[in-house]
């Protein structure tokens, strides 16, 4: 990716979105932001009111618009944010629910965005990530290594966060992966978590943590926080847009950055022909590279469960 303007158009100009229109604009990560949404207004309004952030700001200027489909030709990536109405949750958090609402609608944008003749990075937001990566990269005929979900990057995110607390460490610093599914049955990998090189277990031996709750209890934990969030505004958008930010910096800036997020399994981990959340090497061609973790026999058979759960899903909507 050598051009000189590095072109972002976004699909669904909700809380998802728009925080990261803001947040590209802010972090100073594009130079040209393209906003579709079906609500044209509302992708006109947003598009006007982040111009107006610029002109007293410390970043470069930017071209910001309300965007038409035809507009992803020569874009750089395309992420995907759009969700059908926000689902009912009430008998829990489930992104799986939302499976059959937003089928249809990701199929169909993905054939609008390929008709314009894009031949960039897709990168899904949208729920259930993984499915709709999957059916992204089938739709599209893209290489599997330009289609990338944001995967458990949120969850990993959320992990950090709630360890930082309890070890009273900057998050930064704690080294950890959540794997699988983005949701319920996603888990993480303890037994590869490490603060300064030391497994979470051997610090622990060396800096006993106060009242820290049980593995499971803070997985549970990292499950179940988006729900919380949803409860509370109905919906998340800050943790979201600033994950799908730090990719979308990866692949600009050609970092080679580990990141764990929604990719395309071809034997790693025993496992293909499915998207699902593991560590990958991100650059200016998408995914460079899968990372195996070793898992425990535990963690293995979590991830395979997690597998086999969103490679039914992915079948049960197949024509
Ligand atoms: C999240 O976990 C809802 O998937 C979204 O924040």
């Amino acid at each position: 990716m050598n051009k000189e303007t590095k072109k972002v158009v976004i699909i669904g100009d909700g809380a998802v979105g728009s925080t990261y229109a803001y947040t590209l604009v802010t972090s100073d990560i594009a130079d040209e932001i393209g906003i579709f949404d079906i609500n044209k207004d509302k992708a006109n309004a947003d598009s006007l009111d982040l111009l107006h952030s610029l002109p007293y700001s410390a970043v470069t200027n930017k071209k910001i618009y309300a965007a038409d489909y035809a507009d992803c030709k020569d874009a750089d990536i395309v992420v995907i944010t759009a969700n059908a109405p926000a689902a009912n949750f009430d008998k829990g958090f489930d992104r799986l629910l939302l499976l059959k609402k937003n089928v249809s609608m990701v199929k169909g944008i993905t054939e609008e965005v390929m008709a314009s003749g894009f031949d960039g990075i897709f990168l899904i937001a949208s729920n259930p990530v993984d499915v709709m990566s999957q059916i992204v990269a089938e739709v599209s005929g893209l290489p599997k290594s330009r289609v990338i979900g944001t995967g458990t990057i949120l969850e990993t995110a959320r992990l950090r966060t709630i360890l930082a607390g309890h070890f009273q460490i900057d998050p930064k610093n704690i080294h950890g992966y959540v794997l699988g599914e983005h949701g319920a049955s996603s888990f993480t990998s303890w037994s590869t978590t490490t603060i300064a090189s030391l497994p979470l277990m051997s610090w622990l031996d060396q800096k006993p943590v106060a009242d820290l709750p049980s593995f499971d209890a803070m997985d549970e934990e990292v499950r179940q926080v988006g729900f919380e969030i949803f409860k509370g505004k109905g919906n998340t958008s800050f943790g979201i847009a600033g994950v799908l930010a730090r990719i979308t910096k990866a692949i600009f800036r050609n970092e080679s950055r580990i990141l764990p997020i929604s990719a395309h399994l071809n034997g790693e981990y025993g496992e293909e022909g499915l998207y699902i959340g593991v560590p990958a090497v991100i650059d200016a061609t998408g995914v460079r590279e899968l990372i195996t973790v070793p898992l425990s026999d535990e963690e293995m058979e979590k991830f395979k469960a997690s597998a086999q759960l969103l490679r039914d899903h992915f079948n049960s909507i197949k024509d």
